[in-house]
């Protein structure tokens, strides 16, 4: 593939197109490191096959658990809760990987000899403080550089359950703790602002842990109790809520078209993107919906928008969201009027400093935006975008997220782009690319 992408055309108009999107990306992640801990072979159907999961996939396997991948299926031969296998001077590369980073961290309680876990140039400048606090309260042994990777771990056999406050709103953080929790003898609790709920569904649902989970008004109440062994189980995957919104909003901006996206994972936690839409004036529907061990899957239907309105939004939706306000942001460009969002300041600490990247991207393309108080973003909606100009994206730190939502600003809006560093896109939706020229788009790599 070349250095970069040129895209010179807006795409044509689609109509009654059907796609699937490959599987998702955290519930993926959640199968390779939980199965790794049952006591037998556990297999996958509809697996993300992603960078970022095959950066899972790698350090599993260098802790000795044996993974056969196939065409549409993948097995994992777990070896039990204490079954990895820990040698002299190990080193896990988790990639681009962020949730790999921090939940196999959680993984290594138990280590014997020091593990360390590294990464790329971008997941090495991400924190990690956020999971190495509440990780050495166990009663482990760890060294981060400055908060950041590289990591350090050495277990121990006689961890001691926890009780924690998540603040961030961070699933990552929660479910480090989470998984931390199982290895460990008693009952470990964690009080956490909301974010997406894939571990709670899968110990419940899947690994059957003892877990007890209170929703109350502004934070969740999680209680586990570990050192039980989990016997293996199957799992289909759902495709990917945020993949599929690089096609929804593709949709929404072209014109006359229209989109089935089938067998969508829209697990309330996830759908923050879909709320915020329909209330800036889309008409988009789930069909078919359904509960698969307690996360809910359904059709995602979507019209291209007749009228689109600006909105105020407060910060109540930005967990539910956050993978995909580059994308909002895009659509805020195009509505009537002045949208603003607020409280994003974790959208900087992504695989690279997305709030500032959406301001610089929007600014380009001649919308005026400016940042405002409380990290967030004020965005002067234009329909009147230059189609006869040039623009160039590069420099991100090859953020897959930018990369695709830089692409379908292209093909939404015209003008003449040319978008560097096209392997991004493969840490979270390889078949990209492809599936949008399944839609008509005309792309020269
Ligand atoms: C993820 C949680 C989110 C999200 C990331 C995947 C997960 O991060 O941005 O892409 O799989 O748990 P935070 O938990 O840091 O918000």
């Amino acid at each position: 593939m070349s250095k970069f992408i040129l895209i010179k055309k807006k795409i044509d108009t689609f109509k009654k197109k059907t796609l699937s999107i490959p599987g998702d990306k955290s519930i993926s992640i959640r199968f390779i490191l939980l199965s790794s801990l049952t006591k037998g072979k556990c297999t996958a159907y509809n697996l993300l096959d992603s960078d970022d999961v095959t950066s899972a996939i790698e350090s599993v396997k260098k802790l000795g658990i044996k993974i056969i991948q196939k065409k549409f299926k993948c097995e994992i031969h777990g070896k039990g809760l204490f079954g990895f296998k820990y040698r002299k001077n190990l080193i896990l590369n988790a990639g681009n990987s962020g949730t790999t980073a921090r939940l196999i961290c959680s993984t290594l309680i138990d280590a014997e000899y020091p593990v360390k876990v590294i990464g790329d140039k971008s997941l090495s400048m991400r924190d990690m403080k956020r999971i190495t606090k509440p990780l050495k309260l166990f009663g482990i042994k760890l060294k981060d550089n400055n908060g950041r990777l590289p990591i350090l771990i050495k277990g121990s056999k006689f961890t001691k359950p926890i009780s924690y406050i998540e603040n961030l709103g961070s699933a990552q953080c929660k479910s480090a703790v989470m998984i931390a929790a199982l290895k460990t003898f008693g009952v470990t609790k964690i009080k956490s602002l909301p974010s997406r709920n894939h571990t709670e569904l899968m110990f419940k649902n899947v690994l059957k842990v003892p877990i007890k989970i209170k929703n109350k008004k502004k934070y969740d109440y999680i209680e586990i109790k570990g050192k039980n062994e989990i016997a293996p189980f199957n799992y289909k995957i759902p495709g990917d809520i945020s993949s599929a919104s690089f096609f929804i909003v593709l949709t929404l901006l072209s014109k006359n078209s229209k989109l089935i996206l089938k067998n969508v994972n829209i697990n309330p936690s996830r759908i923050g993107i879909i709320k915020i839409l329909n209330m800036m004036g889309a008409k988009i529907k789930f069909l078919k919906k359904k509960k698969y061990y307690g996360e809910l899957v359904g059709d995602i239907l979507v019209k291209s928008a007749t009228t689109l309105k600006a909105i105020n939004l407060n910060s109540s939706l930005n967990s539910s969201a956050i993978d995909e306000f580059l994308l909002i942001f895009l659509v805020a460009s195009k509505c009537e009027g002045v949208s603003s969002f607020v409280k994003l300041s974790e959208l900087n600490k992504k695989e690279s400093k997305r709030l500032d990247w959406g301001i610089k991207i929007l600014k380009m393309m001649n919308i005026k935006t400016r940042k405002i108080k409380n990290n967030g973003i004020k965005i002067w909606g234009n329909k009147n975008f230059q189609k006869n100009k040039n623009y160039i994206i590069k420099d991100y730190l090859k953020d897959h997220r930018i990369f695709m939502v830089a692409t379908i600003a292209a093909l939404s809006l015209g003008g003449n782009w040319k978008i560097y560093d096209p392997n991004s896109f493969k840490t979270s939706f390889p078949t990209f690319l492809k599936l949008l020229t399944k839609l008509g788009a005309k792309i020269n790599e």
